[in-house]
């Protein structure tokens, strides 16, 4: 393949949807998404929607959808390289260029592992150096309190307060100064037509990154006062992306089978492991991405958030516990009152008051409300109904029907309004959802039944129990890296020929073809499916996204429809019948 994953992902991350589309759409922001009219069909309400968490835009009316690289496309009237081609010169990058950064000089991963591996030794001995790393170790032992083995496991260094320390002790090694620079290790300094390099990091304490098949592949150097900026992290090389990779899940991988403690910080996660909550990480100094998120779920069921509490803590919990929650994770929520983040609240009231404050987690519905009580003043009557309306958006999407209801019990009480009437607003809000996903495939029914075909999925319509049942099996492959494993470990069997539909057969394949060679991206389709295509494909996930519905037996049930189906097909030809049976079923539930 011409195009790397990795390139896909560079142009699109400096795409971003929603400033891609808002130059060609009037866009206004609802919730945390934006709407507007579709400019693919002539509409006077807008049911176009662009969903800058997924980089994604759906319209909800015709069913056009897909990413940057789809928009590009069919805004553009370009084929796949082309929008490639297009994105990347608006994001002032050209392709070869953005190769050739990839592999700086010939630089390659590999390198750049070896050379921190020798910087993270420099480091530690410069540490354990009685007279170099005294500051260093004062500040560990003395001002945070680590243990020695604590030091010794995390492998924590000292950079010293030198010009070229590390630089000079590379170059003995033989690496170049190009190199040192590539690795994020040495700062390129010019000066009257002189060029050399500095230690990047210096007189500061280090935190190495290591991943989890044990490369070391970045570092984090914190001052040792209140200097600014407090932390120097490794910017992406060609051996890390920051993104992709979180603090300490090397030593946390093995005791987190369960559940996952997410925080903020380097000392928070160090703290918790030194007092023996083994199973804590952190992102690497930026906003937790979807991609984090994923290597989550390949590792563990639950996750506890136990970011900071300040405002800002609070404001990025909300966003994690919805791309956790996408991803298929069971969320709670930590509550520390009397400390600004684990760490201070590890050291104030011990690991047993800790130990009780996880057991004692909140679940996103409970932190849902209270952010949602402290937000409304529910004494007064407007700022009461704007409370209940936001409760009843965010129930509205909660799959179960018990659960429901005792969310919207809880909500009674809490806001003071009637049990009866939210309920109802409830059931409402979630028919009419429902509804309006449904009601572009009641129209493809319709139109596929006067012989208008679906043109993207002509074949649909032979079977509509089979077309649904393979449009989740889909939808779960695009959502979830989970499932995909599932199909190319095989733990899953399926093929292409178990769907009837040659669409959905097609989407299998590539989906996991794209899979097992470790280039599975979304916009990676778009070499494969021309824009009508990824739009349907966009759909499909995106139902998923909002369906909630999203577990492993839904997964196992659906394949084994799709298997059941495409075998009774084989045997007995087209079930063209289906059909009215369909449309008759759809009305007979209406009326009930
Ligand atoms: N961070 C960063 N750059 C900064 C500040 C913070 O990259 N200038 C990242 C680091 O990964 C840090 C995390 O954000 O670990 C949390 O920040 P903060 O709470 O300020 O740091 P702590 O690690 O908690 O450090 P300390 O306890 O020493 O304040
Ligand atoms: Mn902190």
């Amino acid at each position: 393949m011409l195009i790397s994953k990795e390139l896909i992902e560079e142009i699109r991350s400096r795409n971003d949807i929603v400033d891609l589309i808002g130059s060609y759409v009037n866009l206004k922001r609802a919730g945390s998404n934006f709407n507007g009219l579709c400019p693919y069909h002539g509409e006077k309400t807008p049911s176009f929607t662009v969903f800058p968490g997924t980089q994604s835009f759906y319209c909800f009316g015709c069913g056009a959808g897909g990413d940057a690289f789809t928009f590009a496309m069919r805004s553009e009237n370009l084929d796949y390289p082309g929008a490639i081609e297009f994105l990347a010169k608006r994001a002032g990058i050209t392709i070869t260029a953005a190769d050739q950064e990839k592999e700086r000089g010939g630089i390659g991963k590999q390198k750049v592992l070896e050379m921190n591996l020798e910087a993270a030794k420099y480091f530690r001995a410069c540490l354990f150096d009685k007279e170099l790393g005294q500051v260093g170790m004062d500040y560990f032992v003395n001002k945070r309190r680590l243990p020695m083995t604590i030091i010794k496991r995390f492998g924590l260094g000292f950079a010293p307060n030198s010009y070229d320390g590390l630089s000079k002790h590379l170059k003995s090694k033989g690496y170049s100064d190009e190199e040192l620079q590539v690795a994020f290790l040495g700062r390129k300094m010019e000066k009257n037509g002189r060029t050399w390099t500095n230690d990047m990091f210096r007189n500061r304490v280090i935190f190495p990154v290591i991943n989890t098949t044990g490369d070391i592949i970045a570092f984090g150097g914190r001052v040792l006062d209140d200097s600014k900026p407090k932390y120097l992290n490794t910017s992406d090389t060609p051996g890390f992306k920051k993104s992709k990779n979180l603090f300490a899940l090397n030593y946390a991988k093995n005791h987190c089978a369960e559940r996952l403690i997410l925080c903020e910080g380097y000392m928070d996660v160090i703290a918790l492991h030194a007092a023996g909550f083994e199973n804590a990480v952190a992102t690497l100094g930026t906003a937790l991405t979807q991609e984090q998120a994923r290597l989550m779920a390949k590792h563990t069921k639950q996750v506890l958030i136990c970011y900071d509490s300040d405002e800002a803590g609070q404001n990025a919990t909300r966003k994690a516990v919805r791309m956790l929650s996408e991803v298929g994770l069971d969320v709670k929520i930590i509550r520390m009152d009397g400390a600004k983040d684990p760490d201070e609240f590890i050291k104030k009231f011990g690991a047993d008051k800790f130990r009780q404050v996880l057991e004692s987690s909140r679940t996103g519905f409970e932190f849902k409300l209270e952010s949602v009580l402290s937000k409304y003043d529910v004494a007064l009557v407007d700022e009461k109904i704007k409370a209940a309306q936001e409760m009843r958006d965010y129930i509205s999407d909660v799959y179960s029907q018990v659960e429901r209801d005792v969310y919207a019990s809880q909500t009674a009480q809490k806001l003071g309004v009637s049990l009866e009437g939210l309920k109802n607003d409830i059931e409402a809000l979630r028919k009419k959802k429902i509804k309006s996903y449904n009601a572009k495939t009641e129209q493809e029914i319709r139109l596929g039944a006067m012989g208008i075909g679906d043109r993207v999925n002509p074949d649909g319509i032979k079977n509509i129990k089979a077309k649904s049942a393979e449009e989740a099996v889909i939808g779960l492959l695009l959502l979830r890296e989970e499932y995909r494993g599932l199909v190319t470990s095989g733990k899953v069997e399926l093929s292409r020929d178990d769907f009837i539909s040659d669409f959905h057969g097609r989407a299998f394949e590539k989906i996991i073809e794209l899979e097992r060679a470790d280039q599975y991206d979304f916009s990676m389709l778009g070499e494969f499916f021309n824009p009508d295509e990824m739009g349907r494909l966009q759909g499909l996930e995106q139902k998923r996204r909002m369906l909630t519905e999203n577990g492993r037996e839904m997964f196992s049930s659906c394949v084994e429809t799709v298997k059941k189906e495409k075998k009774i097909s084989a045997s007995s030809g087209d079930g063209v019948d289906s059909i009215n049976a369909l449309l008759e079923q759809k009305r007979g539930a209406k009326k009930k």
